[in-house]
């Protein structure tokens, strides 16, 4: 079905910024792609509540930035219903892809779309009565620029809501030493390509230098252990697509890591230490513009 908005943004293209060098550290890979999926699956119910919290509800028009491969669009979609409209942007036309094909399998495909994009360089001249995003500030350059720009497409009294990792609080009890191993080559990696370990806890001095009032929070994580959780694989599988660029900035060599068996082991230590895995913790940060 043709849509205005997202035609306007796939082809206007108004360059505000200098380019952002930096490769972005996950890559875009199909198992990065996938690894997407599995995180939006076990952050599914704490990322609704921030949306929710935040009051994104039937009929509003909702901006997702960095969309990735769609889970929070498509989760937005859901509580938007049909006579709102979701536009996920991201600048992985191959994610865009998956995630198109994503919302018309959820039987979203008329109100939840998505587009090719920069955030710097994304244009729309309609305004969104919500702003929202995840995972995505901790890779901008100046991500409270990029927020005061974008609250540029929000109406009067329109809402910003964002979910963010606290990386450093990720930990272990009992300690593990493939755990620990395992946050630090992932903290490590971010850390040294450049990017933001505790944009969860940067949250507020963020919306502030973004000229956004002072955001309401909360703070979740995800948890796992015993022989069955699903946390071995994510945590596994983060490594995985961060080895290429924890080689380039010299944290670990694919021969330290032995990414093939990672899952397995982590699980082995998990079980033989009856130990609880607290991997990543999130932030949830929403606030409402003035009117
Ligand atoms: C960790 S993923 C998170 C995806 C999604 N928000 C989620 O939670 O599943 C970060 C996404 O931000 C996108 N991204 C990073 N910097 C970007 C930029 N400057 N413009 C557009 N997309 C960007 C990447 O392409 C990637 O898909």
């Amino acid at each position: 079905m043709y849509n205005p908005l997202v035609q306007q943004t796939q082809t206007i293209n108004r360059d505000l910024s200098i380019a952002d060098t930096r490769p972005y550290a996950l890559g875009y890979t199909k198992r990065e792609f996938s690894r997407l999926e599995l995180q939006g699956a076990l952050l599914h119910e704490l990322t609704e509540d921030v949306l929710r919290c935040a009051g994104i509800g039937p009929g509003m028009r909702v901006l997702d930035i960095g969309c990735g491969v769609g889970d929070v669009s498509i989760l937005a979609g859901k509580l938007v219903g049909p006579k709102g409209l979701v536009l996920g942007i991201d600048r992985s036309a191959d994610a865009i892809d998956i995630a198109d094909r994503r919302a018309t399998e959820a039987g979203q495909c008329y109100w939840t779309r998505f587009a090719t994009a920069e955030l710097d360089t994304f244009y729309c001249d309609e305004l969104f009565d919500a702003v929202i995003g995840r995972l995505i500030l901790m890779y901008l350059p100046d991500p409270a620029a990029t927020l005061r720009r974008l609250a540029r497409f929000l109406r009067p009294g329109g809402v910003v809501a964002f979910q963010e990792l606290a990386m450093p609080l990720a930990r272990s009890v009992p300690e593990g030493p493939l755990f620990s191993q395992c946050r630090d080559w992932i903290v490590g990696t971010i850390e040294r390509a450049g990017f933001e370990t505790d944009m969860g806890g940067k949250l507020p001095m963020t919306f502030a230098a973004a000229g956004l009032p002072a955001p309401q929070m909360n703070f979740a994580g995800i948890i796992g252990g015993g022989p069955d959780s699903l946390i071995y694989n994510y945590i596994a599988e983060t490594v995985r697509s961060l080895l290429p660029a924890a080689e380039r900035v010299g944290v670990t060599a694919a021969a330290e890591v032995e990414i093939d068996t990672l899952a397995e082991r982590l699980r082995g230590e998990a079980v033989e230490r009856q130990a609880c895995f607290m991997p990543a913790t999130f932030v949830g940060a929403w606030a409402t513009t003035a009117m």
